[in-house]
């Protein structure tokens, strides 16, 4: 089985995905949160620079619905030395949607075809897409699949929800089950992967799946590849791993960001996630969330490293 990790806008950054490659790796692709600008920020020419990406294998992705900026972003991806870009077409969020991008530009099947036509007889890298199986229907998922079997998408990354249900609901097997029926691109299954139970579960019911992308799951459990490798870890170790481990990131905030609150701001969305594998920590989480000063912060988290039972592996 291969492992990605999937982009998180504001959380897979990579100052994150570095650290996680230090202290726990199993991860085949890295996918960057999305680039939306035709002309990179330096925001976003940080995050993928070669030399803050090396020794991973990441593929940068693009959030957009015109051709023009998708090659123009894509001849500057190919001078840093990508030779593959992904294809955002699953952002749910209303802004995105309102603007007939992400899963937005689902809705608009004949325009998504003239796009894709332009970008896939036009771009010199390989293109992989992320996307989601509609907007509002599981009907809609026929048309979108008789499209992405016009073009060589190198990888197609489903997350089998539609756009109206968010992160939340039951992801759409069948809807998988289809695309590997009609198509012959390589597939990647992305959704709710969160345990080796999850994982066992989703591949009795989809045994063809050979990629699996976690998002969510990872962010909560940062063991979770190697648990899905079923590789041995041990509690003791993982605590002591995971304290280095948000070290790093904290130090890699704190030397690239101005002033505290934004590596502060970045820190406590971690936690929304790394929270949940801690028992009783509601007390530390709550003085994380208030922290306005990196010492406050410190105490907090290093009280529930310290205190908190480690429990990485709960299902919700
Ligand atoms: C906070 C947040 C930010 C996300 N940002 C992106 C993004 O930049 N690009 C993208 O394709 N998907 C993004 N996603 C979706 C995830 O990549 C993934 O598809 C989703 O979380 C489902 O996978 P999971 O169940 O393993 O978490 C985001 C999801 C969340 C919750």
């Amino acid at each position: 089985m291969n492992y990605y990790m999937a982009p998180m806008e504001g959380l897979t950054t990579y100052i994150f995905r570095n650290a996680f490659h230090q202290y726990y790796g199993g991860i085949d692709k890295y996918f960057t949160p999305f680039l939306c600008n035709r002309h990179m920020s330096s925001r976003e020419k940080n995050d993928i620079l070669p030399e803050h990406n090396s020794g991973m294998c990441t593929i940068p992705q693009i959030l957009t619905n015109r051709a023009e900026d998708f090659l123009s972003l894509c001849q500057d991806l190919a001078s840093y030395g990508y030779d593959t870009v992904n294809l955002n077409l699953g952002c749910p969020s209303g802004t995105v949607v309102a603007k007939g991008r992400g899963a937005g530009f689902l809705a608009y099947p004949d325009k998504l075809d003239a796009f894709l036509y332009e970008i896939f007889s036009r771009c010199p890298l390989s293109i992989s897409i992320k996307t989601r199986i509609g907007m509002e229907q599981e009907s809609e998922w026929d048309t979108l699949l008789s499209i992405y079997q016009k073009y060589p998408i190198a990888e197609l990354i489903i997350h089998p929800r539609l756009q109206k249900e968010g992160y939340g609901g039951i992801p759409h097997v069948s809807a998988y089950k289809k695309a590997e029926e009609i198509l012959s691109c390589p597939l990647c299954y992305n959704g709710d992967i969160i345990s080796p139970a999850t994982q066992e579960k989703t591949l009795t019911v989809l045994p063809g799946i050979k990629t699996i992308m976690i998002g969510r799951g990872l962010l909560k459990n940062p063991l979770l590849p190697s648990l899905l490798r079923l590789e041995n870890t041990t509690a003791g170790d993982a605590v002591s791993t995971l304290k280095d481990f948000h070290d790093t990131i904290l130090e890699g905030y704190l030397s690239i960001m101005s002033g505290d609150m934004n590596t502060l701001y970045k820190m406590k969305d971690l936690w929304t996630f790394l929270g949940q594998s801690f028992n009783g920590a509601d007390k530390y989480l709550k003085a994380i969330r208030k922290a306005r000063t990196v010492a406050d912060y410190r105490l907090a988290a290093n009280a529930v490293f310290r205190t908190c039972p480690y429990l990485p592996c709960q299902e919700e």
